[in-house]
């Protein structure tokens, strides 16, 4: 398992550059004043917004928001009026700043292009009734991030440039989060190769965007999935737990194969031997058997999704039981026939929680039972919606408020 012991040390490298940041260090008597509020804030529990790095802005002339229809919004069409930009140029980041969202320059010899050294993230901001902004857990992007930055050979990113930058961004943009139960602003961190350079090399230079769009809420209709064994969508030792582009790629044929079936996603199984269930789409999947969250363990090939991470916090908090071990399709299919599996749903930012319906394994269709007010992914999925848009206490420490 040499790729599992590369994610180990991945990790714990990540560990250690989370250890918190004194960024107001060496920042004189202001910085002093600052910190002192800070520590009297903690005494008298009210919060001081966490300073961050400021960024030339170059604002738009003229504002899009008037001319965007906020109650009907197509997810991922309709962007924000400001994206935030950093090169890395071979050596060190430079640019870094907000400006309008427009077309890029690319050179047609872009490593990314030919390559495809790209990853990116995904996140979103919401809006509290209090018409507060709010973020859930963008750190974890981040560490995401530079996991995925490392695996295709790119420079991490620095942690000041990634979140000041997308705090930043979404201040700048505040008046895109749009209120609203459901609504957020999706936040897409983005960051591909720029050698203009045909030839299969790591790319010297890079740059990094992020952009942000208004989104209404997720409808999702119960799901359909198939269980796919011709197909992988990474294997043992792939790129499956980085957010690369090209895993995305590379699952559109057969998710299109599963739409054309009457599906409307697959459940991906493990390369090596196609016998154990890893993710559904683009979603950590999760089931409840026998009263356990019973969900696939994290690997190589499996990406380390936040939301899932979340479920498995919260179960626990609740004293739910919960099992993270290899997940086996002849398992999955002997508790649906014996009623022992009672849920069945994926888990993602885009959707929270989506419950999954019909399960097809072999030409068979098995239904998995209707959920109701009381089951365990009804009551995560209301109670992690409320946390993020502040209506709910947060026992774990996973908001930031801008
Ligand atoms: C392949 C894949 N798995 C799982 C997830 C869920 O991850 P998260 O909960 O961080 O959104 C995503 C979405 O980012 C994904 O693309």
């Amino acid at each position: 398992m040499g790729s599992l012991r590369i994610r180990a040390k991945i990790d714990s490298r990540k560990k250690e550059q989370d250890e918190p940041e004194h960024r107001l260090k060496n920042k004189g008597l202001f910085g002093l004043c600052i910190e002192m509020l800070l520590v009297l804030s903690g005494l008298f529990s009210f919060t001081i917004p966490k300073q961050t790095m400021p960024f030339p802005v170059k604002p738009v002339q003229h504002s899009r928001l008037e001319s965007v229809d906020f109650n009907n919004l197509p997810f991922g069409r309709v962007f924000s009026d400001h994206m935030f930009v950093a090169d890395f140029d071979g050596r060190q980041w430079t640019n870094a700043g907000i400006e309008p969202y427009a077309p890029l320059m690319l050179d047609p010899s872009s490593a990314v292009i030919h390559y495809g050294q790209s990853i990116f993230e995904g996140l979103k901001a919401y809006r509290s009734e209090s018409g507060s902004i709010l973020l859930f857990r963008p750190i974890e992007n981040w560490k995401r991030m530079c996991n995925s930055a490392i695996r295709l050979n790119m420079p991490e990113i620095p942690r000041d440039i990634f979140m000041d930058g997308l705090q930043e961004l979404v201040k700048r943009d505040a008046k895109w989060v749009p209120p609203g139960e459901g609504n957020s602003l999706y936040i897409r961190p983005v960051y591909f190769a720029t050698d203009p350079v045909i030839g299969v090399h790591p790319s010297e230079q890079y740059k990094f965007l992020i952009l942000t769009c208004p989104s209404g809420p997720y409808y999702s209709h119960d799901l359909k999935v198939r269980i796919e064994k011709t197909y992988s969508r990474a294997s043992r030792s792939g790129t499956g737990y980085a957010k690369a582009a090209g895993n995305y790629a590379g699952a559109l044929y057969p998710t299109q194969l599963a739409k054309a079936a009457g599906y409307d996603q697959v459940i991906w199984t493990d390369a090596a031997t196609n016998t154990k269930v890893e993710e559904s789409g683009t979603m950590n999947l999760m089931f409840v058997i026998d009263g356990v969250l019973v969900t696939p363990s994290l690997s190589a090939s499996k990406l380390a999704g936040v939301t899932r991470d979340s479920v498995i916090e919260i179960a626990r908090y609740w004293g739910m039981p919960v099992e993270e071990r290899d997940v086996y399709v002849s398992e999955v299919v002997e508790a649906l026939r014996n009623g022992k599996l009672t849920e069945a749903f994926g888990t993602g930012t885009a959707a929270n929680i989506a419950t999954i319906s019909v399960i097809a394994e072999e030409g068979v269709d098995y239904t998995v039972p209707p959920v109701d007010a009381s089951s365990f992914s009804t009551r995560a999925s209301l109670f992690l919606n409320n946390l993020k848009s502040g209506g709910e206490d947060d026992p774990f420490g996973w908001i930031t408020k801008l």
